[in-house]
């Protein structure tokens, strides 16, 4: 029996040297935070910047490049912070400007840098815009930076059109007029609580512009764009016609998403990035119908990076990942952008409990399923992402191994899709439970003793917390610690785009990365669902389960995946 993880040097460089590389993004690590659910320093219950603050070591001794962090911004909460009433303000509940500030700097320091979430097709309908624009009436010049329509019908009772909210209900809401009459409707293509704003209008591009340049100023290494392929509606808002129920990935072209004309609005946006030094980086959240069209933004002119959703959805299967691999590495070539990958974040099922379950169920699952495979299978899943040509994602909790809570009762629940008839997204404050850090009881260190957690943790998390695991060789936080630091310190680990496959049996992939200096990386994972003896093809780095030597073999237990150097 071979020990599974093979002991790992601290990295070659020490992240403050990482960070300042050229050309940082193309093979980044970029760790996920969830404000909410993260740390909480003051023992509300709710995470916090300062408690975020406080766990930076812990990041960065995780070995990630950059953190990405979910938005802090002043909000009523009506989608957990993705309805923001001002942009350049810290809600109180996340701390101040000031604790942004010390957070930024705190990170700069440890080597980590920050990339925070801008919310661009939508505000909250708290923004002092819409307010603004409801009290003048429907004749206000105001209304023209959101989309007000009159309804149709006798006297206005039905919706502009027959687009239809990602959440589930109309896309439109009406409003009443000063005087109380029923007034015109408003466009949102997510919570009625999340009116789109109307980027034809050059007053919402040049508020945007200042928005970019407010937090580059306070030193921030990158934007994360919020539905960044929703911005430009088609002209006229035309109807759907006969269509699937609205959801973010798997509709086609339609009239609301992915419209050329958010292209020129990126352009903009890489010129402003340009102006600052240290490469600032645009990351785009673009539910496109294919990899191609994902492309498009991630043309050397446009943003740098955009999460590859295709592979997110790819479910545990040898065929299926091989595919959704090499359509996403060939999509990214004529544009030279990096691919990314990316397996969970906070609007869909953990993918400890998606590959605990039957494939082909989707990202939103509230199955337990069978945890045991869930997590072999996930550890398996990392390690193969890991390897990869590119930049890839973490979501906090995953390093742990973290299954998504899919027994939350209802009125803890606080994901506005849930409770919105048809919506695709109802399940997501599963994956969004806060951190176990420490200690046998909740919140386990997530606040202060005796605390609490806006979403109550699991009993069963005391195993699961980075205490537990820390220093414990067979756990998950250990697998990631090594493979980060591995990956950091491998010269064919980085982002150059290459990836050669090799032969391998049915259910199994295996590819090599080729470094310029010649050292070779072998990448194999498992996916058969039984062991599989395969020849030992240098000397094992890592592998996400224990393996038995067979003289020149390998016997690789199911869904497991195994590093080699070779050469
Ligand atoms: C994005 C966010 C999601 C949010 C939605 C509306 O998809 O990731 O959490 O609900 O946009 O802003």
């Amino acid at each position: 029996m071979t020990q599974h993880l093979a002991t790992t040097d601290r990295p070659a460089d020490a992240p403050a040297d990482a960070a300042r590389r050229a050309d940082w993004w193309r093979d980044a690590v970029i760790y996920q935070v969830y404000p909410r659910s993260f740390a909480d320093a003051n023992g509300d219950g709710m995470g916090d910047l300062p408690g975020i603050r406080s766990r930076l070591p812990y990041l960065r001794d995780l070995g990630v490049d950059a953190v990405w962090l979910s938005p802090f911004y002043a909000s009523p909460q009506a989608d957990a912070g993705y309805d923001v009433a001002d942009y350049r303000a810290v809600d109180p509940m996340f701390g101040t400007l000031a604790d942004a500030d010390h957070l930024i700097a705190d990170a700069h320091d440890l080597g980590l840098r920050i990339i925070v979430d801008l919310v661009p097709n939508h505000s909250s309908d708290q923004h002092e815009w819409f307010q603004q624009a409801l009290r003048e009436g429907p004749a206000s010049p105001l209304r023209e930076r959101y989309h007000f329509r009159p309804g149709k019908g006798d006297s206005g009772e039905v919706p502009p059109n027959d687009w239809e909210s990602v959440f589930g209900g109309p896309a439109w809401t009406r409003t009443e007029n000063p005087d109380g009459t029923p007034g015109d409707w408003y466009l949102h293509l997510f919570a009625p609580e999340q009116p789109d704003f109307n980027w034809e209008h050059p007053a919402v591009r040049e508020e945007f512009h200042a928005i970019l340049r407010f937090w580059l100023d306070r030193g921030v290494d990158g934007f994360r764009i919020d539905v960044a392929h929703g911005l430009v509606k088609a002209a006229g808002l035309p109807d759907l016609g006969a269509h699937d129920p609205m959801k973010l990935l798997g509709t086609g072209a339609t009239p609301c998403f992915d419209q050329d004309g958010v292209h020129e609005i990126y352009r903009t946006w890489r010129t402003i990035l340009d102006e600052y030094p240290g490469q600032r980086i645009g990351v785009a959240e673009a539910w496109t119908p294919t990899a191609r069209r994902t492309a498009d933004y991630v043309r050397p002119d446009e943003l740098h990076q955009a999460f590859n959703f295709q592979y997110l959805a790819s479910s545990w299967q040898a065929g299926a990942l091989r595919q959704v691999i090499d359509e996403s590495l060939e999509a990214m070539r004529p544009v030279g952008a990096p691919t990314t990958w990316v397996l969970s974040n906070h609007d869909v099922t953990r993918h400890a409990t998606r590959f605990a379950n039957e494939p082909g169920l989707g990202t939103q699952i509230r199955l337990a399923g069978d945890r045991e495979l869930g997590l072999r299978r996930a550890r398996a899943a990392s390690l193969l992402m890991l390897a990869l040509p590119g930049s890839a994602y973490v979501y906090q909790g995953e390093e742990l191994g973290l299954p998504d809570v899919t027994d939350l009762p209802d009125e803890v629940r606080q994901d506005p899709s849930y409770f919105r008839a048809a919506g695709q997204d109802g399940f997501r404050d599963g994956c969004r439970v806060p951190i176990p850090w420490s200690g046998s009881e909740a919140p386990y260190g997530f606040g202060p003793e005796g605390g609490r957690s806006w979403l109550p943790q699991p009993a069963e998390w005391a195993h699961l917390s980075v205490e537990a695991q820390a220093g414990d060789p067979t756990s998950t936080l250990e697998l990631y610690r090594a493979a980060l630091a591995f990956r950091r310190a491998h010269p064919a680990l980085g982002g150059a785009d290459n990836l050669t496959w090799q032969d391998a049996p049915d259910g199994v992939l295996s590819f090599e990365r080729t470094s310029p200096d010649g050292s070779v990386l072998r990448c194999t994972a498992n996916i058969t669902g039984h062991p599989v003896t395969v020849p030992s093809p240098g000397e094992l780095a890592l592998a996400s389960e224990p393996l038995t030597q067979d003289g020149p073999h390998t016997v690789l237990p199911a869904d497991t995946t195994a590093w080699w150097t070779t050469g």
